[in-house]
C-alpha cells in the first residue's frame, strides 16, 4: 500500500485488512497508548485548508505509533510563492516518510504523487476524501455489525465525502445507495462509472424522501465545503429541502443511524435535534478518524 489519493487506490481487501486492524487498535488503546512500529519514521501534513480532525487524528496517530509528524501550512512553504510542486515532491521525499496533504484542486496532489519517492495520502480534495471512508465504513460496521446488505442514503451535495464513501461502499460490497441532492449537485461521474464496475449501482433522485426510504444510513455533509465560498447564497437556497430533520429521519428505518463527517452547520444541514441524537455516531466516525489512519500508516510505513 503506497499511497491513498483516491478510495479505489485500495481494493476491497485491503479495506476489510485495515477495518481489521483499526478495530484491533482500538481496543487496545484502553489500555497501551503507545506503540513503538513507526520509531524513526517521520510524516509531514501539507495543508492548503484548515483542518481539526484530519490534522490532529494525524498527529496523534503518529505520536501514538512511536514516529514523529511535521505539520506545514502551503503558505509556510516556498510552495505558497512559486516552487513548482515538483521540486516540492522530491525534496519532501528526501527529508520524510510519507506526506499527507490536504489540497483545493485533487490534480496538485496527484501531481505531488507523480514526482513524490514515498507513500502520499489525500486529506481532503475537491474530489474525494478517503480517509473519511475508511472510518465511516468502520463506524458503519460497529452499529450495523455488517457492510454487505444495509442501505446507505446521502442527503445534500454530492461532494467529495459523497464520491469516496460511494467507491469505499462499492469495495465493501454494498450494492444499494441512494443520492438525494438538486440537480446540478450529483457525486463525480468517473466515481459513479467506478461504483458500477463493481457492482453498486447508484441511485440519483431529486427527491428525498426516494433515497431514505427503508435506509439504515442517512448521510449529510456541509451544503458549503472549503473553497464554495463564494457560491454560498446560492448553496444555501438550493440545498435548503435537503436538511435532515426529523421528518426526514423519520422515512429510513427505525433503526437507522445518522451520519455526518463533521464540521456540523447546525440549522443548515442537520438539525440541533438530529444531531444531539446522533452525537454517539458522529463522534465515532471522529475517534474512527484515529485508528483507520493508524492502521493505514502500520500498512504503509511499517
Ligand atoms: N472530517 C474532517 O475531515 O474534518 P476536518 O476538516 O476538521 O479535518
Ligand atoms: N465537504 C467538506 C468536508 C469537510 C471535512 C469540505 O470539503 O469542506
Amino acid at each position: 500500500m503506497d499511497r491513498l489519493i483516491s478510495i479505489f487506490d485500495l481494493e476491497g481487501r485491503d479495506i476489510e485488512e485495515l477495518l481489521a486492524i483499526a478495530s484491533s487498535l482500538k481496543n487496545e488503546r484502553a489500555h497501551v497508548k503507545r506503540r513503538r512500529d513507526l520509531e524513526g519514521k517521520v510524516l509531514a501534513l501539507i495543508f492548503e485548508k484548515p483542518s481539526t480532525r484530519t490534522r490532529i487524528s494525524f498527529e496523534v496517530a503518529m505520536l501514538e505509533l512511536g514516529g514523529d509528524v511535521l505539520s506545514l501550512n502551503r503558505n509556510e512553504l516556498q510552495l505558497g510563492r512559486g516552487e513548482r510542486i515538483k521540486e516540492t515532491a522530491k525534496v519532501i521525499s528526501i527529508y520524510t516518510d510519507a506526506v499527507m496533504i490536504r489540497a483545493y484542486a485533487h490534480s496538485t496532489i496527484e501531481e505531488f504523487a507523480h514526482y513524490a519517492s514515498i507513500p502520499v495520502i489525500n486529506g481532503l480534495s475537491d474530489l474525494e476524501h478517503p480517509c473519511q471512508t475508511l472510518a465511516d465504513l468502520m463506524t458503519i460496521k460497529e452499529y450495523r455489525k455488517q457492510l454487505r446488505g444495509i442501505k446507505i442514503a446521502w442527503v445534500g451535495d454530492g461532494n467529495n465525502v459523497c464520491n469516496s464513501l460511494i467507491g469505499g461502499c462499492a469495495l465493501a460490497g454494498i450494492e444499494e445507495f441512494s443520492v438525494a441532492c438538486p440537480r446540478g449537485y450529483e457525486p463525480a461521474d468517473r466515481i459513479l462509472k467506478q461504483a458500477e464496475s463493481l457492482g453498486c449501482v447508484v441511485h440519483i433522485t431529486e427527491d428525498i424522501e426516494e433515497a431514505v426510504t427503508d435506509a439504515d444510513v442517512i448521510y449529510t455533509d456541509v451544503w458549503v465545503s472549503m473553497g464554495a465560498e463564494a457560491e454560498r447564497a446560492r448553496r444555501v437556497r438550493v440545498f435548503r429541502p435537503y436538511q435532515v430533520n426529523e421528518q426526514v429521519v423519520a422515512i429510513a428505518k427505525p433503526d437507522a443511524i445518522v451520519m455526518h463527517c463533521m464540521p456540523v452547520h447546525v440549522g443548515e444541514e442537520m438539525t440541533e435535534s438530529v444531531l444531539t441524537r446522533e452525537e454517539d455516531v458522529i463522534l465515532t466516525q471522529a475517534e474512527n478518524r484515529l485508528h483507520t489512519q493508524k492502521a493505514l500508516l502500520l500498512k504503509m510505513l511499517k
